[in-house]
């Protein structure tokens, strides 16, 4: 269970982007131990499950664009499924845990998660797979290249990481960052040559990433 540090609502102006993202999984895979490390906060080898919901708000740069990450925790206890599946709502991405000690926790991916986040999520989010907990490698019970294979079959990246040693945390979310912003600037680079198209123009910038396409 996690104290929000900040309001969800921002000032427009503090950022270029606002992404949202979700993190779901089984309970104990470590879900706010990630976030709480991404955050800055220190690796707790006791947390407290966490009720519901909770957030927290990161910044990062890209391509010399200011981008904000809202990044919601959710308890992997099934009672509170109910709370927690109106959150997907309007999320770009979903970062999916297991944890590589636990075989039940990756045989949910494919039983629960994954419908989950088809029924509750738009077309085109981006998911990204992640196998945490790879800092204690003598209790693996889940093989990287089964979680590998499950994840090119479904068109997710794939990470481990560990909360514990901050392993492969800022890379997980950075390419989600990066994943989102470019396919966002892909679509307003097509509707900006559509509206060119219709416009009559010859030249149009494309605001989001910066270029100047020739028509
Ligand atoms: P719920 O809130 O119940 O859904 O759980 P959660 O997925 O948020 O798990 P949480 O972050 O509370 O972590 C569960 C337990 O796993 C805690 O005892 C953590 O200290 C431990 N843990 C989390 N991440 C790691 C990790 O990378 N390595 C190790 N060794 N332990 C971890």
């Amino acid at each position: 269970m996690m104290e929000s540090l900040e309001s969800p609502v921002n000032s427009r102006s503090s950022y270029d982007h606002l992404f949202k993202l979700i993190i779901v999984g089984d309970s104990c895979v470590g879900k706010t131990s990630i976030l709480q490390r991404f955050h800055g906060e220190t690796f707790l080898p006791q947390s407290v499950p966490t009720i519901g919901i909770d957030f927290r708000i990161r910044t990062i740069t890209y391509q010399n664009k200011i981008i904000k990450l809202q990044i919601w925790d959710t308890s992997g206890q099934e009672k509170y499924d109910s709370i927690t599946t109106s959150y997907y709502r309007g999320a770009l991405g979903v970062l999916l845990v297991y944890d590589i000690t636990s075989s039940k926790s990756f045989d949910s991916i494919k039983t629960r998660w994954i419908k989950h986040i088809n029924a509750n999520t738009r077309k085109g989010v981006k998911i990204i797979l992640i196998g945490n907990k790879c800092d204690v490698p003598t209790k693996r019970v889940v093989k990287s290249e089964i979680a590998e294979a499950l994840a090119v079959n479904h068109g997710f990246k794939y990470f481990e990481t560990s909360a514990k040693e901050n392993i492969n945390l800022e890379t997980a979310f950075h390419e989600m960052a990066k994943d989102i912003y470019n396919e966002k600037c892909l679509r307003e680079e097509s509707k900006s040559v559509t509206l060119a198209e219709t416009s009559g123009k010859k030249r149009k910038t494309n605001r989001c990433c910066q270029i100047t396409i020739n028509l």
